[in-house]
């Protein structure tokens, strides 16, 4: 289980809240939080969302009204971060409380003191390598620092770009370099229908497009749901594309003629191969004959030794700036 997790079902038993509604950001199931009847869950990854849906806890598309008590088990960007505490806050009744569940490697201490500037901190535990803090808002806010951090929330548009996207996604502030080196390499030839497996913010299926004018359809299957939602933007109206909130790993519901994907190998802060090996064995079964699997990877990657395994021959057909592209089929 996830140890901030734990550090923050601890806390919340530590120092017990009043019986009021509660909202937990960034929702996880935890036999200790998944039971509380009035608590509302919201969490934009699907196989985390579909983890609390079977634990039966009550998530929602978008968490709306004010709440006593607000859980908040944060991603990884700092923009992230600090753009929930302002969140946060605006979801707070009033005499509620924030508590915020971190890893000190994923710098516990430094947000601890960044919320101290906004609010006077209730509590702190250290537990599991984490840490659970805490601010109230019976003292208001400091309205600077609170403007600066619903700043940081605001979507943003690349620069020399019209691509937009928002904190927290894959590559929120620059093109994935290994994604620009797939795109450059994919070929006009694509045709039919194709497959972006873990599609991001749509920079490789718009690529594609722009490149393959006998693409018939694309679909991008995406688990973060804030992505997706930047991808229906960058993506033209009239573009023959679908969007789907998905968790890969689960298979895809149709064949397709090509796959593109820049296969995502962490999860939350850990480095996890074995998802962008599953990614791969989904790809490998999801292809109609004769279809071809177009990905790129960090150099370091051992797929083709799995892609052999399942069965498909591949080429690496470039390499640059620590990144290989793989053609397999
Ligand atoms: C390396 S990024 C590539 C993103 C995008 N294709 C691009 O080129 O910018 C991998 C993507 O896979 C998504 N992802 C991670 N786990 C997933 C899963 N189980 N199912 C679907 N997508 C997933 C991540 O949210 C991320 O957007």
């Amino acid at each position: 289980m996830n140890p901030a997790l734990e550090t923050l079902a601890f806390a919340l038993l530590e120092h017990p809240a009043d019986s009021g509604p509660v909202l937990f950001l960034g929702a996880e199931p935890h036999p200790k939080l998944s039971d509380i009847p009035s608590l509302t869950a919201w969490q934009p990854l699907k196989p985390l969302a579909s983890a609390c849906e079977n634990a039966g806890m009550n998530l929602v598309e978008e968490p709306c009204g004010k709440f006593s008590t607000i859980l908040f088990l944060p991603g990884k960007s700092k923009d992230e971060i600090l753009a929930g505490f302002a969140r946060a806050h605006d979801f707070m009744a009033p005499g509620g409380t924030l508590i915020v569940g971190l890893a000190n490697t994923a710098g516990a201490s430094r947000f601890e003191k960044e919320l101290s500037r906004a609010a006077p901190l209730q509590y702190s535990v250290s537990k599991n390598k984490c840490r659970a803090f805490a601010a109230g808002n019976s003292t208001p806010w400091d309205d600077v620092v609170l403007g600066e951090w619903r700043e940081l929330a605001k979507p943003r548009i690349l620069l020399d770009t019209d691509f937009l996207t928002v904190p927290g996604v894959f590559s929120a502030d620059h093109i994935d370099p290994g994604s620009a080196l797939l795109a450059e390499k994919l070929p006009p030839s694509l045709y039919g229908r194709v497959a972006d497996l873990g599609a991001g913010w749509g920079y490789l299926s718009r690529s594609a497009l722009g490149k393959a004018p006998k693409i018939a359809r694309i679909d991008l299957f995406e688990a973060d749901t804030r992505a997706l939602a930047c991808a229906r933007k960058n993506l033209p109206v009239e573009a023959p594309a679908s969007f789907h909130w998905h968790d890969v790993t689960t298979g895809l519901p149709e064949k397709y003629d090509h796959i593109i994907t820049n296969p995502p190998f962490h999860t939350g802060q850990a480095k996890d191969v074995d998802l962008g090996k599953a990614f791969l064995s989904v790809a490998a079964a999801s292809l109609k004959r004769g279809g071809t699997l177009h990905l790129v990877a960090n150099r370091q990657l051992p797929y083709e030794a799995h892609l052999e395994s399942l069965g498909l021959r591949s080429r690496i057909i470039a390499e640059d700036h620590g990144f290989k592209v793989i053609v397999s089929s």
